[in-house]
């Protein structure tokens, strides 16, 4: 029998949701991980908005701050993992706790499988994998000692079934999936939970480029059964609820955000 997390209270009504809580948003200078931390701050979080270079958050803390929410900047770039623990330790002083880290910077570029040179699988693994792994332990480790904790991995559809020229990006993605059931049983005795979204295509500064191809568009519209891309309000909703205290049994789980493209 494991002990009841002591912390945070899930509220009578049980729907006190992330307000109050403190979350690492990493890669959150633009595109999914920008709206990601927008929304636990207009949830009630206390927001550590993490990117590789500290000013290129402070608009957005910014604005959170005169919509009266709480965030602050930290530095983090993920493919290093001494970056990772002085990230950690950095929230630790300034908010006291980490509660929820959500996994989001990642990268992706696409390859004939043919013709992935070695720069391109380190560069991607470095960040999407290995840096997630690293990033992971850092904040999960105050989160153990303390029993509670929500983990949110952002992966990808690509990590589930095969898409062509993903070879690195499905690999990476795949081995968060893996990831996350492996840290999800280690940390289940902890309170601490761990899963991961699988996003279909959204438009972000990552896609614009491919998805403003309206040939490449047309074909992945026609592989999403519900008929539009994916929206960073769409995997909001999911990484909000999965960092939720109401969620303490979902843990080791991928759930995809992918307008059923996996379910064929
Ligand atoms: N958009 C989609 O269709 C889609 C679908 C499925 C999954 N995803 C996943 O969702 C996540 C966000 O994607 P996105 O489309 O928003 O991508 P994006 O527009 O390219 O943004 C990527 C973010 O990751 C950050 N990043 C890259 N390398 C980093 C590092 N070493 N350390 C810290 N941050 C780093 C970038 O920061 P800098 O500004 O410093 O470069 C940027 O903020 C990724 O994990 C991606 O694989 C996206």
């Amino acid at each position: 029998m494991t002990a009841e997390p002591s912390r945070p209270p899930v509220g009578a009504a049980g729907a006190r949701g992330v307000a109050g809580q403190v979350a690492v948003v990493t890669g959150a200078s633009r595109g999914l991980g920008h709206d990601l931390a927008l929304a636990f701050a207009e949830a009630g979080a206390v927001v550590a908005v993490a990117a590789r270079r500290a000013r290129d958050v402070d608009e957005l803390v910014r604005r959170v701050e005169a919509d009266g929410g709480r965030a602050f900047a930290l530095e983090l770039d993920v493919s290093r993992p001494d970056s990772a623990r002085a990230a950690a330790k950095a929230v630790l002083q300034r908010a006291g706790r980490i509660d929820i880290l959500v996994n989001n910077a990642g990268l992706g570029f696409n390859h004939d499988a043919l013709d992935v040179t070695e720069d391109d699988w380190d560069t991607i693994m470095d960040v999407n994998l290995r840096g997630l792994f690293f990033t992971t332990q850092a904040m999960a480790r105050p989160m153990v000692a303390n029993g509670y904790g929500r983990i949110v991995n952002i992966g990808s559809q690509a990590g589930i079934v095969g898409i062509p020229r993903h070879a690195v990006y499905s690999a990476s993605k795949g081995g968060v999936g893996l990831l996350t059931k492996v840290l999800a049983l280690e940390w289940a005795p902890h309170g601490v939970t761990v899963n991961t979204l699988a996003p279909t295509f959204i438009r972000t500064p990552g896609t614009a480029e491919r998805l403003d191809d309206p040939a490449f568009a047309a074909q992945i519209l026609a592989k999403i059964p519900v008929g539009r891309f994916g929206a960073t309000a769409d995997v909001a909703a999911a990484a909000l609820f999965l960092a939720s205290p109401q969620a303490a049994l979902i843990t080791g789980v991928t759930l995809p955000v992918d307008g059923g493209w996996t379910a064929q």
